[in-house]
């Protein structure tokens, strides 16, 4: 159960923000108070705001009508287990684009299906998502984009603009052999060039042309126009001046279009749609979603551009080939424990010269699936998280710290909910989704966090020390 606000603000004043149970430490989101940006740090009216987040971004199709593949019941659980766990923070999806038949890989039902055409229904499910949230104390970061395939993103938008078929990368393919006996449960596999996946370096050169496609640019402004300018249907709150959005992010990791030197088509890009946000709201932030992962330079660059309020960083050790996660040696752990702590001092370094903040807004690692290898899926959820939990500590571990040093990290956001969701008992709806919190483009199970992982009691303990320190140090 939720605590009443009266009875949070007593309880408050006796016991202090520790004492306070489960959901009940959060009040729900002022409207009017707004997140702003001082210096190396976030504050609300109240003082400091770190941010303990988490990807939750299937939240407005899991806030769909039933007819529209949602699941309200399952959508507050997962709310009230997150609330429950200090989280004041959801990354979550504002846009995803499809025709209404199916589309591989990627979200369905679509937001928009067609330019400017948009599904009502979905769009109600982020006006929920939005407004329970609120209620729980999340602020939201608004993702209006994708450099990959799985909302449909900057392919989809190219694809409508010149007519020419999505040249998609190997992605996960549900309906592709080894299959469960029961239809619609999985396993599958990834697709290959015989189902004719493309290279990822065919994909991005085909997706980044939104960097330089006009009419695509045109269509994607509209939806930002559309997106900013909603009235919530709920709450009656126009979303360009409610404070749940903390943040318009321009896309999901946007990658350079070609080296990333000074002549790269993403930086004026970037101006442009960050200037175009910032014409629409005077009071929310921005960011753009890079992952940070092509160094200094592109870092800097990025950040650099003024209406861009904060830097966003991204650390993925098994898929940039740091990790292995067949590797059950200490060595392999130790490996990825050290370049997280690398990347986290490097990217607060770099934010610090750049002068603004920055926000570990995505990482993950699977769990021990070592003692999967020969089972019937790699990613069983039976599997033990000793190397996760280790990991989670370490790079959770560094970004408080450096935050508590006056570094420039103001929290984190690790990839993605999955809440009560299970491999094993997965089952396809209508649309072909499983709402895992891997998206459509990935094996289900490989990133997820669970209601009952340990790194949830991390997540958590991350928020319970930083209050405490933030009661010491004027915030909350
Ligand atoms: C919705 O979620 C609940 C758990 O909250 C689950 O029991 C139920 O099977 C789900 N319904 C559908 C249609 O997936
Ligand atoms: C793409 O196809 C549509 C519908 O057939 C047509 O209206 C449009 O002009 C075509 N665009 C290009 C760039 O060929
Ligand atoms: C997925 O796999 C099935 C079974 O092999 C195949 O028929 C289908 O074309 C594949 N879908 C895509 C989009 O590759
Ligand atoms: C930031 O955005 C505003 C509003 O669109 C625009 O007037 C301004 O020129 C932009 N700043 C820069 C440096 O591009
Ligand atoms: C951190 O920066 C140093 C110096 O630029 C570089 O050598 C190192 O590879 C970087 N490490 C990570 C994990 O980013
Ligand atoms: C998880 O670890 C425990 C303790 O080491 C072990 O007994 C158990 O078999 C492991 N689980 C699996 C699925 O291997």
């Amino acid at each position: 159960m939720r605590t009443s606000i009266a009875s949070v603000s007593l309880a408050f004043l006796l016991l202090g923000v520790d004492a306070l149970p489960g959901a009940g430490k959060h009040h729900a989101v002022d409207p009017k108070d707004f997140i702003k940006v001082d210096g190396l740090r976030l504050k609300d009216s109240k003082g400091l705001h770190y941010l303990t987040g988490l990807n939750y971004w299937a939240c407005m199709n899991l806030a769909a009508s039933p007819s529209q593949g949602g699941n309200l019941s399952r959508l507050l659980t997962e709310l009230d287990q997150m609330a429950a766990k200090g989280v004041n923070h959801l990354r979550i999806m504002a846009s995803s684009e499809g025709a209404p038949t199916p589309q591989p890989f990627r979200m369905a039902p679509a937001l928009m299906d067609a330019p400017g055409k948009y599904n009502e229904e979905v769009f109600k499910g982020l006006d929920v998502c939005l407004d329970e949230m609120s209620k729980r104390g999340m602020r939201a970061t608004m993702t209006l984009n994708d450099e990959w395939q799985w909302s449909g993103g900057f392919a989809q938008y190219i694809n409508w603009a010149t007519n020419r078929t999505i040249p998609y990368p190997p992605s996960w393919n549900m309906t592709k052999a080894p299959q469960r006996a029961i239809p619609g449960t999985g396993w599958g596999d990834y697709s290959s060039t015989a189902d004719g996946a493309h290279t990822y370096d065919e994909f991005t050169n085909f997706a980044n042309e939104i960097y330089t496609n006009e009419q695509a640019e045109a269509w994607y402004k509209d939806h930002i126009r559309t997106v900013m300018s909603r009235t919530n249907t709920v709450n009656g709150r126009k979303y360009n001046e409610d404070a749940t959005i903390m943040t318009w992010q321009l896309a999901n990791e946007p990658q350079v279009a070609g080296a990333g030197d000074e002549s790269d088509t993403l930086y004026p890009w970037i101006e442009r749609i960050s200037g175009y946000i910032r014409s629409l709201t005077a009071s929310q932030l921005i960011s753009v979603g890079l992952e940070s992962k092509q160094g200094e330079d592109v870092f800097k660059r990025v950040h650099s551009i003024a209406n861009v309020s904060y830097s966003t960083a991204h650390l993925w050790v098994q898929n940039w080939g740091i990790y292995d996660m067949y590797d059950s040696s200490a060595e392999g752990l130790a490996t990825a424990q050290a370049y997280a702590r690398a990347f986290v001092a490097n990217t607060s370094a770099w934010a610090r010269d750049v002068g603004k903040p920055v926000f570990l807004e995505e990482f993950g690692m699977a769990r021990d699936n070592w003692e999967n290898k020969d089972k019937e899926y790699p990613y069983l959820s039976s599997a033990n998280t000793t190397h996760k939990d280790a990991y989670f500590g370490t790079i959770i571990g560094a970004v408080v710290a450096d935050f508590k040093a006056g570094g420039a990290y103001v929290g984190t956001c690790p990839w993605a909910y999955g809440g009560i969701w299970r491999p094993e008992t997965q089952h396809m709806n209508e649309f072909g989704m499983v709402w895992a919190g891997d998206p459509p483009h990935e094996s289900p199970g490989w990133y997820d966090l669970y209601d009952t992982d340990k790194a949830m009691d991390i997540v958590a303990d991350q928020q319970k020390n930083v209050a405490k320190w933030l009661n010491k140090h004027g915030g909350y």
